[in-house]
């Protein structure tokens, strides 16, 4: 049978080992020994090697931007289709020029966007720069960067430069939050976990496409996230992403179905909707874990996740959201039962997440 078992344990370190792959040492990077811990992940970037790095958002699996072979690693370990290109890290704005050609008409809009949120959870997708492989980009003339807050993220850009990294997991499954999320999807795939605790923002970063616009800049939303539509909007016109004439969405990770557990979600806008199945067993995925809602007393579910108890606080579900809906992914639940949230601000990044998950897998 597959899968991670402990070898040895030292304070920060531990080693997994994993049926037939690769040994992976995942190293607690704590508040008195993280910069050396993050110089070894330096090292190991340096090397050709890929590291999965806390971020502020999610757990990301990096490399250096400019090596070709050691990004050939990250798709590799993720099983992730070459046509989904990577978001580019930077340690700050002055790195910019590195990766991206700015025009002359988006410059202010960029310095805005940047001295506003970054470091920060926003990524801005520009024209590129001819020396960033073809791989990062999967061909395409733009590239997505970002400027991260961890304190991890932001040592490694730093020393090693820019750094290609998306979020630490199989391929369109459930984004990592934690280091041991990591392990799940990753171990044995990768050497090394740097274990920063738990993100804090919990949701990938927001994604806009920055171009001029007739009066005020474009900033097409390709993904919703921490940084919301609402805080966008006084930097320029925000439209919604469209689909190429491919079929495929302008960011090519962010397809129909996606952060898929490997039991169906059911989103239910209405508890009345919910049918269950004989003989079956769901779990409820609770915004506030509030009866007057309606869900939680419908059903005596095998097991409830409630992602803000009490109050309903979107920020405090956003960091909670892929680590519940990780924790119901377990073993002899049949379906998971979600409901709503409110879909205004950091609510419609949640919400695209769970539309994203309960959709059909083709
Ligand atoms: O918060 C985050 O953004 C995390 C952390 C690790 O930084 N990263 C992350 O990466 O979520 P990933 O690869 O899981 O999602 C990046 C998304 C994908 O949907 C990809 O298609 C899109 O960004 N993307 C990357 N480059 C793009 C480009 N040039 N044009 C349009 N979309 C792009
Ligand atoms: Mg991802």
């Amino acid at each position: 049978m597959q899968g991670w078992s402990p070898a040895f344990f030292l304070p920060s370190v531990a080693i997994f080992v994993y049926t037939g792959g690769v040994q992976t040492r995942v190293e607690i990077a704590d508040f008195e020994n993280w910069r050396a811990v993050a110089g070894e992940a330096a090292e190991v970037l340096s090397s050709g090697a890929v590291v999965a790095v806390p971020t502020e958002t999610v757990y990301g699996l990096a490399a250096c931007a400019f090596n070709a072979e050691a990004v050939a690693r990250v798709f590799e370990a993720k099983e992730r289709p070459t046509f989904d290109p990577l978001i580019v890290h930077l340690a700050g704005l002055r790195d910019l020029a590195r990766v991206a050609v700015v025009p002359e008409g988006i410059k202010q809009v960029v310095r805005d966007l940047a001295d506003a949120f970054w470091p920060g959870p926003l990524t801005m997708v520009l024209p590129r720069h001819e020396d960033v492989p073809d791989i990062v980009t999967s061909g395409l003339p733009t590239v997505a960067v970002r400027v991260s807050s961890h304190e991890v993220m932001r040592y490694l850009t730093k020393e090693v430069g820019p750094i290609a990294a998306p979020s630490a997991n199989l391929f369109g499954r459930i984004s990592p939050t934690s280091a041991s999320a990591v392990v799940s999807e990753l171990g044995g795939r990768i050497p090394l976990i740097i274990d920063g605790g738990a993100c804090t923002n919990g949701l990938e970063s927001t994604i806009v496409a920055v171009e001029e616009g007739e009066k005020r800049p474009t900033l097409r939303l390709l993904r919703p996230g921490p940084v919301t539509r609402e805080e966008l909007r006084k930097y320029g016109r925000v439209v919604k992403a469209g689909r190429v004439t491919s079929g495929r969405p302008e960011a090519p990770g962010t397809l129909e179905s996606h952060y898929s557990p490997a039991v169906p979600v059911h989103l239910f806008e209405d508890p009345g909707h919910f049918a269950p199945e004989e003989g079956k067993n769901y779990a409820l995925l609770s915004y506030r874990g509030d009866p007057r809602d309606g869900y939680l007393e419908r059903h005596p579910w095998s097991r409830v996740e409630v992602l803000s108890p009490g109050k309903g606080k979107l920020a405090e579900a956003a960091v909670r959201f892929f680590f519940a809906l990780r924790a119901l992914d377990t073993g002899g639940i049949d379906a998971i039962v979600a409901e709503p949230v409110s879909d205004v601000g950091l609510g419609s990044a949640i919400m695209d997440r769970l539309r994203r998950a309960a959709a059909e897998r083709s």
